[in-house]
């Protein structure tokens, strides 16, 4: 909480809801003098309240002083008219996410502060551009989009529009930081950067679901146990409710202009029509009681007597250390270039289905399984197997018996390409990668807006580099061979990187 002299000195807080209360308690920390509006008669003052409220808790935790208690709430102020924030420095709207409304209030606006005002919009969702296009003086214009709840959530996307004076968005940065938050810049583009980079997860992981790879729990433990996210996507979805996150899905995709790697699910279109909507309503992709998630229980490892000997194919990914860990369960391996008859064939594709691997190296398919290797597996806290439709039920729980004999959960799904983390995170990175090719923002700032904004365990960039933009290219060019799907095609950005063998990270010169 800074106490030094703030970029603007008085802002106006137009729109007083959760988002107005959250950005008012920040910049009056900051040291603004901080004016509420709200067209709601008594809003501003129930906000005023709120905060304070607010202040007075964080008093008790000792998180600040009582000093700072009584200095940040004289720094709050009701304004009852537009009239009444002339003065201020920066104009900030958090109302309602409609185009018209905004576009009335800030024509009105520009006809009441001073010609040095700076004027922003919190939208999440309509362009900075087209808000901005009826002014007279559009180069004052910007986005200013902050996530619920504020105070918490330390990121703050800074939008230029086509028309945003560059000094607009400096003098907006070094606010930020003074607030607390870490600014990011992007471009006036559908979604920003936090809700763009976010299509992967929750698409990719529908797209596993509608195809019955395994069921929605499954697919959320793995992507937690493998990958670090806090969060499955149908937990999130079920925190979020279908009734905001179909329709930012249904949104990005339309605005890309039918771009496949955003393509919403039925899935989520059919619940939301059928009120499924998630914990607020008691069910959605988990039922609740008492607010409570119910978690399905999860097939235990089979107990088979005697182990078939285990052969691993050439080109499995993370080789040498597959063969360590079957070294160190004590199962025969099978050394010869082919498999016995009754061998166990353990293949490690990316991208690939077990399928397609089984037929390319003229394996026996019943005797087929696949386990996901992309994360090395020493960093993981399960382990996925997946058959393929001829894999012998025998086979299939001898597989499952094995790589669960260290005691590691292990999930056993049909057959998918990329198996769930490879599908979710190479759609992650290439979506992310693709941002970067567009000019969206910095790569550093999106690994960080990603982090912040969504909580993710690394930024979508870093999670490539970690893994190898090699890996990830290749495993997004197997997916498109396998489903056929432009949604896989690798962005430019990526393929050159992956081809090259440099960091996701490096930028074109000039
Ligand atoms: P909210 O419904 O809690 O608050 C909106 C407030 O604006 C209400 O108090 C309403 O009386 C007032 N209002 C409506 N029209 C007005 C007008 N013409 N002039 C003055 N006040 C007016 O909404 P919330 O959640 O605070 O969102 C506000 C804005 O922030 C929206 O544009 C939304 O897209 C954006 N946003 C919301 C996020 C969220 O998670 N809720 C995250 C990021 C951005």
């Amino acid at each position: 909480m800074s106490e030094t002299q703030p970029e603007f000195k008085k802002v106006a807080l137009i729109g007083t809801g959760a988002m107005g209360q959250g950005i008012a308690q920040i910049c009056a920390q900051s040291g603004s003098l901080v004016y509420l509006f709200d067209t709601r008669p008594g809003a501003a003052e129930e906000a005023q309240k709120a905060i304070k409220d607010q202040w007075s808790r964080m008093a008790q935790k000792s998180k600040i002083t009582e000093d700072q208690q009584s200095t940040f709430s004289a720094r709050l102020i009701s304004a009852h008219s537009l009239e009444a924030l002339s003065d201020a420095d920066l104009v900030i709207e958090a109302i309602v996410e409609r185009m018209d409304v905004k576009r009335e209030l800030f024509s009105k606006l520009e006809s009441i502060v001073n010609s040095a005002c700076v004027l922003v919009t919190n939208t999440s969702s309509l362009s900075v551009t087209a808000i901005a296009a009826s002014l007279k003086v559009p180069g004052r214009f910007a986005g200013f989009h902050f996530f619920n709840p504020v105070p918490l959530m330390k990121v703050v996307e800074v939008i230029a529009g086509l028309k945003t004076v560059p000094l607009v968005c400096e003098r907006l940065t070094a606010y930020s930081r003074q607030m607390g938050h870490t600014p990011v810049r992007a471009l006036d583009t559908p979604g920003f950067i936090v809700n763009h980079a976010g299509r992967g997860y929750l698409t990719e992981a529908l797209r596993i679901a509608s195809e019955s790879v395994c069921d929605f729990a499954t697919i959320d433990l793995v992507l937690k146990d493998q990958a670090g996210f806090r969060l499955g996507p149908f937990e999130l979805m079920d925190l979020t409710a279908l009734d905001v996150s179909h329709p930012v899905m249904e949104s990005i995709y339309h605005q890309y202009y039918e771009e496949t790697r955003y393509r919403p699910s039925y899935i989520t279109a059919q619940r939301l029509a059928g009120g499924v909507l998630g914990k607020k309503v008691g069910e959605g992709f988990y039922k609740y009681e008492n607010n409570l998630k119910q978690n399905p229980p999860e097939a235990p490892a089979p107990v088979i007597d005697k182990l078939p000997p285990v052969w691993v194919s050439a080109r499995a990914a993370r080789r040498a250390s597959l063969l360590q860990m079957l070294k160190h369960f004590g199962v025969v391996i099978e050394t010869a270039a082919a498999p016995s008859n009754e061998a166990l064939c353990v293949v490690a594709p990316l991208g690939l289905d077990v399928t397609t691997v089984a037929i390319l190296e003229r394996l026996d398919p019943a005797r087929t399984v696949g386990i996901d290797l992309l994360f090395p597996d020493e960093s993981t806290k399960r382990r996925v197997i997946a058959t393929n439709p001829a894999t012998r039920e025998d086979m299939s729980r001898s597989a499952h018996a094995l790589f669960a004999m260290d005691g590691k959960a292990v999930s056993v799904i049909r057959d998918s390409g990329g198996f769930i983390t490879q599908r979710v995170i190479a759609n992650i990175v290439n979506i992310a990668s693709d941002m970067c090719q567009q000019s969206i923002c910095s790569p550093e700032d999106l690994n960080t807006a990603v982090t912040l904004g969504l909580g993710y365990p690394s930024g979508p960039l870093q999670f490539g580099d970690q893994l190898g933009p090699d890996n990830i290219l290749e495993t997004l060019m197997n997916l498109q061979t396998v489903y056929g799907d432009q949604r896989y095609r690798p962005s430019p950005w990526l393929r050159r990187r992956g081809a090259l063998g440099i960091s996701l990270m490096q930028r074109e010169q000039p």
